[in-house]
């Protein structure tokens, strides 16, 4: 058969854009790059699971999650981030904060329509717009302003297609975290130009040093602009549970459901009673956590200034985007040769768009005693490199 008059044009677009993923292990590799953190959430968020499971409670939820949980979050939302929504039309437990951001896509574009972001970005973003027969125009940050957007340029890319500009905060993969001047002009030119503003805050609580974290929703005149979207992934070490949500106007919440629906029903049931659980108690034990990454950061930054490598300040997140041109390598061959020479994996950092050639992703999510072993590696693969 040629299943290929099968596959749809949609399809056929995007085959391949997700590279090859290896499931096993491979004996001796360490994993520099990854985004999954390596800590669970507290014994009590999975007994709660585990009670979900027992007491049957299996079936499907309401399509907007369980209230207790959509109640969770909105206190959650007021007293940390200060976003005050109302969690029965202003709110929708995802699966994860993938599914929002496509459920977002999928109700702001038709074909033909844009987004527009500061990029390096998250290569998801450009895949779903391109699923959608859309757009996502990336504006190129660099290194020496610390990856941090020029407004005049993202006002630039605007067109008469754009709907929204699309704000990662802290960032995936370049570690920057926008300050609120830098906010306050994003939002300035939403408003002027009528935009909505989609603001992906997954990494909320990674802030190092005197960074702070501002949701964009809580600036002047921008609740009414703001979709944010957040997941209990990165926060909480719950990656593979896929719980996230997205808080929004009403009117767009309402025209989401339909696709939220259509994907999902609802985020597993299961989950939400974890999700649930991790809300109700003290966030406290995270504080544990952070440290340990910034100690991972220090000693990234550390390593980096002894061979020479520049890299944009980690600010946030958990990434380190290091700036490897001095190898004279494209961030494709280093990577390849990383991996096969050092035994060391990295992302390179292409995968977050053009303004990422020259470019790879560390990352401080791998435990002692492998960080300090691939630190090593990567100091002599690199010495080796630029001697
Ligand atoms: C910026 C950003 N947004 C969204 C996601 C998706 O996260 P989730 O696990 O909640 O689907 C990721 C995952 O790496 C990310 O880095």
């Amino acid at each position: 058969m040629n299943y290929k008059n099968y596959i749809s044009n949609r399809a056929q677009r995007l085959m391949g854009s997700l590279g090859k993923q290896t499931s096993v292990p491979i004996e001796g590799l360490i994993n520099l790059g990854s985004g999954t953190p390596d800590f669970l959430p507290p014994q009590y968020v999975l007994d709660a699971m585990q009670e979900a499971v027992a007491s049957g409670r299996i079936q499907y939820t309401a399509w907007t999650g369980i209230p207790e949980l959509r109640n969770a979050i909105a206190e959650k939302l007021k007293t940390e981030n200060g976003i005050n929504i109302d969690p029965n039309s202003q709110l929708i437990v995802t699966s994860g904060a993938q599914e929002a951001l496509m459920v977002t896509l999928m109700t702001l574009l038709d074909d033909g329509d844009n987004v527009i972001t500061p990029s390096p970005h998250y290569d998801e973003y450009s895949r779903d717009a391109k699923i959608l027969g859309g757009e996502l125009i990336p504006v190129a940050t660099t290194r020496e302003s610390n990856f941090t957007i020029d407004v005049a340029d993202l006002e630039a890319a605007i067109t008469d297609r754009t709907k929204g500009i699309i704000v990662v905060t802290p960032n995936n993969p370049t570690g920057t975290v926008l300050p609120e001047s830098v906010l306050q002009d994003i939002a300035q030119l939403a408003i002027e130009k009528d935009l909505l503003v989609v603001s992906d805050e997954i990494y909320e609580y990674y802030v190092f040093d005197d960074h702070k974290h501002i949701s964009m929703s809580t600036l002047p005149n921008m609740a009414e602009r703001t979709i944010t979207i957040n997941s209990f992934s990165k926060s909480f070490g719950m990656t593979g549970l896929r719980l996230g949500y997205i808080a929004a106007p009403s009117e767009i919440v309402e025209a989401m459901l339909p696709f939220h629906h259509a994907m999902m029903v609802c985020a597993n049931s299961v989950t939400q009673w974890g999700g649930v659980a991790v809300m109700s108690e003290s966030r406290e034990w995270f504080s544990e956590k952070l440290a340990e990454y910034d100690r991972r950061r220090k000693l990234w930054m550390q390593t980096l200034d002894e061979i020479g490598l520049p890299y944009g300040e980690p600010q946030g997140a958990y990434y380190v985007f290091i700036d490897i041109r001095p190898t004279g390598l494209t961030s494709q061959e280093f990577v390849n040769r990383a991996r096969t020479e050092a035994r060391l994996v990295f992302q390179p950092g292409t995968i977050g768009g053009g303004a990422g050639e020259g470019f790879i992703r560390g990352a401080l999510t791998k435990g002692s005693p492998e960080f300090e072993e691939g630190l090593d590696r990567f100091k002599d693969f690199v010495g080796g490199l630029l001697s």
